[in-house]
């Protein structure tokens, strides 16, 4: 027997030396040697000025690595919905190169809008082989800052209003990136909730807020999808700059939550030396030569931490402590991206990537309102649909900011209708209103020419003419990414629809037979005019394929499941937001930066409708289905739990329509008995559950104490307090269906 083990042991050694040929290069360079092992070996081996070099920008989207090491250089890349096109070395514009057309993936907030996380989960994956494809190793995306009005105008690159919603949706994506040996950058870290003076303005938030609301979306990026990096936002918090905050990324990212990857700051963020070394930022990148305006030739040594941070050390201010730290976390993110162990190489437009961006497009689109079964569209055959409206052709892919991007090709709702129904039905448009005409960005040209002199009286009452004999109308609006209309740094004006919307869709109410209206926005838009409507649909920014994902909806192919993943108020005033101070924040005599004074605290969005009773024309988490889904049976497997342990509450979900469906079932935790003042419910649960006709699951969540948990400000921790608790199942946040009581011990 013995022997028989000894020979096994050789061979099993003989096997193991012969499978992987003994690196006798140095341990940094050994892609299988633990990482902290290479990022030591590489550390010593570094000069002062190669540390320091690594810390800043080397052009537009690379920070430097050690040539002479042979330690790569980092390629950063926008953005949250797909790989930008090439740009200059030092330029915004794009290079011209020929091979970076992408596959532009549907806006955040469509894919928030899905609630269903193997959509994200997806969604990481087919992004993150695009970036490596293009040999990018920190994609800057996503982004998750809560919505917190509907007048910011990049909500349509985050993920809505809800911290569980954002931080549950955001974990996929880390992780289906990062699978790919590219670091996801989750930004813009933290309570960055607005464009209007986005480099000048200070968010002045309460702890309680501030840990309840706008950090636990970063928090689960941070620990449950291990995010390799975080971006800084431009923004101030509590009077210091977020890209050098000691409090964001000092005390609670990299010591409260044990954040391992890189900081990189955004664009130009930086704002001084001493913070920028001392307060965690690891990389500074960024524009101009003091990061935020005027430029020079080879800029990049007059930023922060560059050759000011060289002399510092060299005069003896700084030690190394600081800016070993930096350079460990920068060279741990190359050896887990550039240098990782398992050379992969991703893939770039191909099939299934298009076929992703359709499926997750029109996963997240949300039925609203359908009157009398208007849709899905039922044309006879050789009937007429008309469409109406800008956003029938306009292309949105380009626009919009540092999203940005450069495609093959892009769907409009106009081709995609008409994808659907081939030569079955006569498919016509009309123009309805202009609204922005432009259709470059960044050199980045959609090809098309938008231009249209009529005026609002002719283009309507062709609209209506041709509206007469139509079976169906669908007026497709709403914002488009241009200035004040979903766009990065500026915000939006109002929150009703521009251009004389309003009217064209009025006045096709007058006369259409069965009219659609589909908002395409990534924030919400009043709608004074939904009564008039049969249908109503809110629409996103769908990428590539957003006028296929669009049509499959309409026309039953897809069975809509999208929900609101933000609140549509009736109008502007009815939310949380009342005084300048809070929106868009004062500048007074001596204040050298704009006060945005969070006063609204935790009541944001349906915490605020919802706990003041206010109604709204949509609540958040609405979304009906062509089925029709029952609730029955709600219940808590035991009528309490303890702090330390967990409780199972349950709910029976059927699919009482007659065509299979998926439902996102929502759980709403109730604390009545609180001692303080908390939102009347708050999102701690959803799951997507797909049902065939007459089918019934059982949909269980397990809770903890950290569900039922508020933040103690004073006591610097959550709290569960004993009590009665409510487990409430809802279609949402204005829709409970069944609730489950339950003590907490
Ligand atoms: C921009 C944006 C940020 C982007 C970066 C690089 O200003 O705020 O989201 O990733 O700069 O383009």
């Amino acid at each position: 027997m013995k022997k028989t083990i000894i020979m096994a042991a050789a061979a099993l050694a003989l096997a193991a030396c012969c499978s992987q040929p003994k690196f006798d290069g140095p341990t940094y360079l050994n892609p299988n040697a633990p990482v902290e092992e290479r990022v030591e070996d590489a550390l010593v081996r570094m000069t002062l000025e190669e540390k320091v070099g690594m810390t800043t920008a080397q052009s537009k989207f690379s920070s430097r690595g050690v040539p002479r090491l042979g330690i790569p250089e980092v390629w950063h890349t926008d953005g949250p919905h797909g790989i930008r096109p090439e740009v200059l070395w030092d330029e915004w514009d794009q290079a011209g190169w020929t091979n970076d057309s992408c596959t532009a993936f549907p806006a955040l907030i469509n894919l928030a809008a899905t609630w269903d996380k193997e959509m994200s989960l997806l969604y990481g994956r087919s992004i993150g082989e695009e970036a490596r494809y293009r040999k990018k190793d920190i994609l800057l995306g996503p982004g998750i800052n809560i919505c917190r009005t509907p007048l910011n105008g990049r909500n349509f690159e985050y993920m809505g209003e809800d911290p569980y919603l954002a931080g549950q949706m955001v974990v996929p994506y880390v992780k289906g990136v990062q699978e790919n040996g590219v670091a996801a950058c989750v930004k813009h870290y933290a309570v960055n909730n607005q464009e209007f003076q986005r480099t000048q303005s200070n968010s002045v938030v309460d702890d309680r807020t501030l840990y309840e609301i706008y950090l636990p979306a970063f928090k689960a990026a941070v620990q449950e999808g291990n995010a390799w990096a975080i971006m800084g936002s431009y923004n101030l918090y509590n009077g210091q700059f977020n890209c050098h905050n000691k409090k964001l990324l000092v005390d609670i990212l990299k010591g409260e939550w044990g954040f391992d990857g890189v900081v990189v700051s955004d664009w130009g963020g930086c704002r001084d030396d001493e913070e920028a070394v001392l307060n965690g930022l690891d990389i500074e990148m960024g524009t101009w030569t003091n990061g935020l305006t005027g430029a020079a030739s080879d800029g990049y040594r007059n930023y922060h931490m560059a050759d000011p941070y060289l002399e510092g050390l060299r005069s003896g201010k700084y030690t190394t402590k600081e800016l070993d730290d930096k350079v460990r976390r920068i060279l741990r993110t190359i050896f887990r991206t550039s240098m990782r162990p398992e050379p992969n190489y991703g893939r770039f437009v191909c099939p299934e990537h298009y076929q992703a961006a359709r499926d997750i497009s029109a996963a997240g689109v949300v039925l609203l309102k359908n009157d009398n079964n208007t849709l899905p569209l039922n044309v006879p055959e050789g009937g007429k649909i008309l469409l109406v409206g800008e956003n029938v052709v306009k292309k949105m892919v380009v626009g919009g900011g540092s999203s940005n991007l450069k495609t093959a090709y892009e769907v409009n709702p106009l081709e995609g209708i008409r994808n659907a129904y081939g030569d079955k039905a006569e498919v016509v448009w009309a123009r309805g209103y202009v609204g922005d005409t432009s259709t470059s960005y960044n050199a980045v040209d959609t090809g098309q020419d938008l231009t249209d002199n009529r005026s609002p009286e002719v283009l309507i009452a062709e609209a209506v003419e041709a509206a007469k004999d139509a079976d169906y109308v669908i007026f497709v609006g709403g914002l488009n990414k241009s200035a004040h209309q979903d766009n990065e740094s500026t915000d939006r004006l109002q929150i009703t629809l521009p251009y004389g919307q309003e009217k064209v869709i009025e006045a096709l109410a007058e006369v259409a037979k069965n009219l659609v209206v589909v908002n395409i926005s990534g924030s919400a838009v009043a709608m004074p005019w939904a009564d008039k409507v049969g249908a109503i649909v809110q629409g996103w920014y769908g990428g590539t394929e957003t006028g296929n994902a669009l049509a499959d909806v309409l026309t039953g192919k897809v069975n809509p499941s999208g929900r609101l993943p933000f609140s549509v108020p009736f109008c502007y005033e009815d939310g949380p937001i009342k005084t300048e101070r809070q929106y868009p924040g004062i500048k007074e005599e001596g204040d050298e930066y704009w006060q945005t004074h969070y006063d609204e605290g935790v009541y944001v969005g349906y915490r605020w409708y919802d706990t003041k009773e206010i109604p709204v024309q949509f609540p958040f988490g609405h979304g009906l289905s062509y089925t029709t889904f029952e609730y029955s049976n709600a219940k808590a497997a035991k009528p309490s739990m303890t702090a330390a342990g967990t409780l199972k509450v349950s709910v029976d979900v059927a699919n009482t329509g007659d065509r299979d469906g998926s439902e996102i079932v929502q759980l709403y935790i109730a604390d009545p008995e609180a001692s303080i003042d908390r939102p009347a419910k708050e999102l701690k649960g959803f799951e997507k559950v797909f049902l065939k006709a007459g089918e019934k699951k059982t949909v269980t969540f397990e809770i903890d104490a950290e569900n039922l948990s508020w933040f103690n400000a004073e006591k610097h921790e959550w709290t569960a307090e004993p009590g009665e608790f409510k487990a409430l199942f809802a279609r949402s946040a204005g829709d409970v269906q069944a609730e489950a009581s339950f003590e907490l011990k």
